[in-house]
């Protein structure tokens, strides 16, 4: 299938000559090794009449990446950012919009060392001039964050208009449902009045708290609400509809966005339709048809997406992308000033009062020291530097029972969701407590033939993605891996910091640092820890989370059926306390004992 024409931005190789380059105006290159050919440290990103920079998915990371110079900017920064680029680049020659597509708790100290989760977290976020915003199903888990959002956020004086969700709504104390935010936004830009009419959809989320209730997005455009707004605002008078929302661009499995698209398509035939979304935690562009395109940003603070659309009264308009990391340089290069000249007296404000924040809450207290970085996915399992390797290997067999021994052969299973970043070189402190590894659990087990025990975690992992749910969001991002057929040039230079390799609709470069191409691996459902007993046993411990506990007893009982071992169907019954610390504090305990 032939894919539209959509232009985008075109790298600009000055001069192969020697191969070095004469770097242009405000530009930098760099030879790349072994290639003989040049590429920019920074490659340009193309502003057009209607620009829009974008963020998703920040978990709380607003006081940036200590431990990752890719990503050394802070919510202070990324202000500074957004209103030295509108001066410098936009200007009034064409119009900005700022958009956050939610998921603002949970992964971060910043955000969930406060109680409620977000409390101080949400006010640095808001700080921010949004032009539209909406929540994620991160603010949609307990009631008191939902309550945190709605109250300080969607309806707030500063946020009234721009806060939009079209098909979450918030219960009032009196159990009566209200819109959390506005069903939608219209408005005009300020310099080429371009009118936008702009809706917002979660992703089809059934796991709320009481306070709230999502409904299908296919659903909410049947409602009522939503034949009003076609008949106050049909095609001839919307120039772009923007969508944005906590829903992932790409799709595979329910191809939500899609549907989505299909239905809006038959009202607004021709208009310009602009997707924003999140929450798989990918950098991620797909061009839908000719006048239709959608950007998805990231997570963590890692990444502010770039869109901007050109010819945008024409039956032509042209769309372009580009992820900028979430860096000082960047930020800089962007908004065509010097680092020491980026950060202005609001965001140097903010990020003042981050640092006081961070020693409010403890974050930087020093628990121990890390020797060596230890990655989720971009080491191999077997690896020595990935973590679910060190898990196994140095901080499972810590774990101790207080209620039964230890002379059987033992197997303990964590789900890998239980690890939620990479555990870097250096001091770890409570905040990288919260970043890496936040959850408590539980230890069960159950004694069981080893023969069955040893076959579990292998079939958990190959089972048809039965924990779904519990692994880490990045996931996600192996799924997609395998619905585009193509690959992008691995970018091999030592010189280079690791970081993404983006393939998306629009080619490879998107990314506007070029990387030292990262690697990812596949992470299976579960990891475990083997620890086998010299002599001839017939049954083992197998330790498990409390909360995958059924998900064990239904493996046990299909290997023993595939097996015949034992004449016994296994229940939750069979299951008991084990007992001991929990993973989180075993991974502190190892740490503080090196
Ligand atoms: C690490 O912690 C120690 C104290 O525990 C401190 O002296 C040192 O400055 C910290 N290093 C960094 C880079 O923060
Ligand atoms: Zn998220
Ligand atoms: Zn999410």
């Amino acid at each position: 299938m032939a894919r539209p024409e959509v232009w985008l931005p075109i790298l600009l190789f000055a001069s192969w000559a020697n191969g070095r380059t004469i770097p242009s105006k405000g530009q930098e290159f760099q030879q790349a090794q072994d290639t003989g050919f040049t590429e920019p440290l920074i490659r340009d990103l193309h502003v057009g009449e209607l620009n829009f920079l974008h963020t998703t998915d920040t978990h709380g990371w607003l006081g940036s990446h200590l431990t990752q110079p890719n990503y050394d900017a802070d919510w202070g920064d990324f202000v500074s950012f957004a209103s030295r680029f509108r001066e410098n680049r936009v200007g009034t020659a064409g119009d900005l919009v700022l958009v956050d597509t939610g998921d603002k708790h949970d992964g971060n100290g910043l955000s969930d060392a406060t109680v409620p989760n977000g409390l101080e977290s949400t006010k640095v976020f808001n700080e921010q001039d949004y032009d539209l915003l909406t929540l994620g199903n991160h603010e949609l888990y307990t009631e008191e964050n939902t309550v945190l959002e709605y109250c300080s956020t969607a309806n707030s004086e500063k946020f009234k208009d721009a806060y939009v969700s079209s098909n979450v709504e918030f219960i009032t104390k009196e159990g009566n449902p209200v819109p959390f935010g506005s069903k939608y936004r219209f408005f005009k830009t300020k310099n080429h009045n371009f009118r936008i009419l702009a809706l917002s959809f979660m992703f089809n989320f059934q796991r709320t708290n009481p306070r709230a209730k999502v409904t299908p997005a296919l659903e909410a455009l049947k409602q009522d609400w939503f034949q009003d707004v076609i008949s106050k605002y049909p095609a001839e008078s919307v120039d772009v509809l923007v969508v944005f929302g906590h829903m992932p661009i790409t799709d595979p499995e329910n191809r939500e966005i899609n549907q989505v698209h299909r239905h809006l398509r038959k009202i607004y035939p021709k208009t310009i339709i602009q997707y924003f979304g999140g929450h798989s935690h990918i950098r991620d562009f797909a061009v839908f048809d000719k006048q239709s395109t959608g950007l998805q940003s990231g997570r963590f603070s890692e990444t502010v997406g770039f869109l901007s659309i050109a010819n945008v009264k024409s039956s032509e308009p042209s769309f372009s992308r580009q992820y900028l990391d979430f860096s000082k340089k960047s930020f800089a290069y962007h908004s065509r000033v010097s680092q020491s000249n980026l950060v202005t007296e609001k965001g140097s404000k903010i990020s003042n009062h981050l640092s006081k924040l961070r020693e409010d809450l403890s974050l930087n207290e020093v628990v121990g020291y890390v020797p060596d970085t230890y990655y989720m996915d971009t080491k191999p399992l077997q690896s020595k530097h990935n973590i679910y390797h060190l898990l196994a290997s140095e901080v499972l067999p810590r774990l101790r029972s207080q209620h039964t021994d230890d002379t059987k052969s033992r197997f303990i299973i964590i789900n890998t969701g239980a690890i939620r970043y990479d555990l870097y070189k250096g001091n770890f402190t409570k905040d990288s407590e919260y970043i890496v590894s936040p959850f408590p659990n539980d230890w069960n087990y159950i004694e069981v033939p080893l023969s069955l025990a040893e076959g579990v975690a292998d079939y958990l992992n190959k089972g048809p993605v039965l924990l779904r749910s519990l692994a880490p969001p990045s996931a996600l991002r192996h799924t997609l891996r395998h619905t585009r057929p193509k690959s992008c040039p691995f970018i091999h230079d030592p010189e280079r910091s690791k970081g993404y390799t983006t393939l998306d609709d629009g080619g490879c470069e998107g990314d506007d640092v070029p990387h030292n191409t990262e690697i990812y691996y596949d992470i299976p459902n579960v990891v475990q820890s083997v620890e086998l007993k010299p002599g001839i046993q017939d049954t083992a411990h197998l330790v498990f989370y409390s909360f995958i506990q059924r998900d064990v007893v239904r493996a046990l009982n299909a290997l023993n059926e595939q097996k015949a071992i034992v004449r016994h169907h296994y229940s939750e019954k069979d299951c008991r306390q084990y007992g001991g610390h929990a993973t989180k504090d075993l991974l502190k305990e190892w740490i503080r004992d090196l």
